[in-house]
């Protein structure tokens, strides 16, 4: 009889809970697949007596998870604390200076401090592994370090934002606005109580930055992200969309130019066409671009109990057959600096919104900004009228260079003819 594969688990909320579910209800399946017995020795989580749907007897119980790292009988500690320092970090520095393998959910950590816990597995041989913490259920770590390992990818890009999309979504198909949504979707426990980290953009950040480092065989470069969120979005903003032939939604999205690593989280545009444009609700997806596969497109369930538990289990079977390899597809000596590119190089077509006074001349004063810097429009719509007199106009660009763009917006700055701060969407022409 093979050797057991011996698990602590740090962290029994709702990921948590769903790997000792998982466990459970497919334990004989997953124990063929991983060629021995799967067997958690001992849990840790803050509050012993909170009621977490699974029955937690049959394990040893652990008030310090940092102490987890050291014991004997343990060959793989998975954390699902979360958070990118204390003691979720504490925990996987531990585990794998300890020689033992890791698997986290911990996107925040990874894109922090992965390339200072994959030296440490390294160092010890140990296994750092951390399916889930990008696209929850999507086997997008697999799919980019393993699957397409053979090809230069010239760029990936994603909806790495279930709540994100799910807002952007209810929004479109019940014209209400965003502040509206938001309300609800953390009434029904989709959006947590500080949701800034996911409608600011930074969740999707965090999962950028690590399918960058995998995808071009970059360094972790959390900072270099361009980072913006949805915030800004108003209801009038996606049926604009719409009627010009495009859906808006939080994209994530990481390129590799001549100057080095471009990256960026900013809501867009994407055409009707496109696979992402129909990624609706809670979903998420990832498009990645090989130069010999084509493209990939990866699609499913990126959060919740279930996907990815399904994620953190697949981890521990990989471990169990002794499947592992560098954590970044390479070692990180190997990994390249991942450059600083000028994002005023950068070129694409733009939505731009104006709110402005319903009077004369400022169409003239807008438009005139833009053909003062070089910024040629492919389309102008202004719609309505508020009863305090503001109206919206709406422009798409052609092909234009950012600074372009960022001249044209600066020479508005202070005008009379716009009122408050324009929204710029970027357009997914790819
Ligand atoms: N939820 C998702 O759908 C999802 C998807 C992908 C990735 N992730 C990632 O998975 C991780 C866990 O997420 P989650 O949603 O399961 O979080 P959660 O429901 O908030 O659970 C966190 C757990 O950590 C425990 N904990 C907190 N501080 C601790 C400490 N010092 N020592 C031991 N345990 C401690 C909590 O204990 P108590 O229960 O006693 O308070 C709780 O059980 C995060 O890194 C998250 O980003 C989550």
């Amino acid at each position: 009889m093979a050797q057991p594969l011996r698990i602590a688990l740090a962290g029994l909320g709702t990921v948590g809970a769903g790997v000792i579910k998982l466990i459970d209800t497919n334990r004989a399946l997953i124990e063929r697949r991983a060629g021995r017995p799967v067997e958690v020795v001992a849990v840790s989580a803050r509050d012993r007596a909170r009621d977490r749907g699974v029955d937690l007897s049959r394990f040893e119980w652990v008030d310090d998870a940092a102490t987890l790292s050291a014991r004997d009988d343990v060959d793989v500690v998975i954390e699902l604390i979360g958070g990118s320092d204390g003691p979720a970090l504490t925990l996987a520095r531990g585990t794998l200076g300890a020689g033992k393998a890791l698997v986290t959910a911990n996107k925040a950590m990874i894109a922090h401090h992965g390339l200072e816990l994959a030296a440490l597995a390294e160092q010890s041989g140990a296994a750092l592994k951390y399916e889930a913490a990008v696209g929850g259920g999507i086997p997008v770590i697999k799919g980019l370090r393993e699957g397409a390992a053979a090809n230069q990818i010239a760029r990936v890009y994603g909806i790495l934002n279930g709540t994100c999309n799910y807002i952007l979504t209810a929004m479109e198909e019940e014209g209400r606005d965003f502040a509206d949504v938001l309300a609800e979707a953390q009434a029904l426990g989709y959006a947590e109580a500080d949701p800034s980290f996911d409608i600011d953009g930074v969740d999707a950040a965090h999962k950028l930055t690590i399918l960058a480092s995998l995808a071009f065989g970059t360094r972790l470069d959390f900072t270099g992200v361009e980072i913006s969120g949805i915030r800004h979005v108003i209801a009038a903003d996606i049926t604009e969309a719409k009627s010009l032939g495009f859906r808006v939604r939080l994209v994530g999205l990481a390129e590799a130019t001549a100057e080095g690593l471009f990256q960026r989280v900013h809501a867009c545009l994407v055409p009707l066409k496109h696979p992402m444009a129909h990624v609706t609700g809670s979903l998420n997806a990832v498009v990645a671009e090989g130069n010999f596969v084509g493209r990939l497109v990866f699609e499913g369930r990126g959060a919740g109990e279930g996907p990815t538990a399904s994620a953190v289990v697949a981890d521990l079977i990989d471990i169990a057959r002794g499947e592992f390899g560098p954590a970044f597809a390479m070692p990180v000596a190997s990994l390249a600096a991942p450059g600083t590119p000028s994002t005023a190089m950068r070129h694409g077509r733009v939505y731009l919104r104006f709110a402005v006074p319903d009077r004369t001349g400022v169409l003239a004063e807008i438009t005139a900004a833009m053909r003062d810097s070089g910024v040629s429009i492919e389309s102008l719509i202004q719609r309505g009228t508020s009863p305090e007199g503001e109206a919206l106009l709406v422009m798409v660009t052609h092909d234009t260079p950012a600074a372009s763009i960022a001249a044209a917006l600066e020479r508005l700055e202070g005008s009379q003819s716009v009122i408050g701060r324009p929204l710029l969407m970027h357009i997914l022409d790819v």
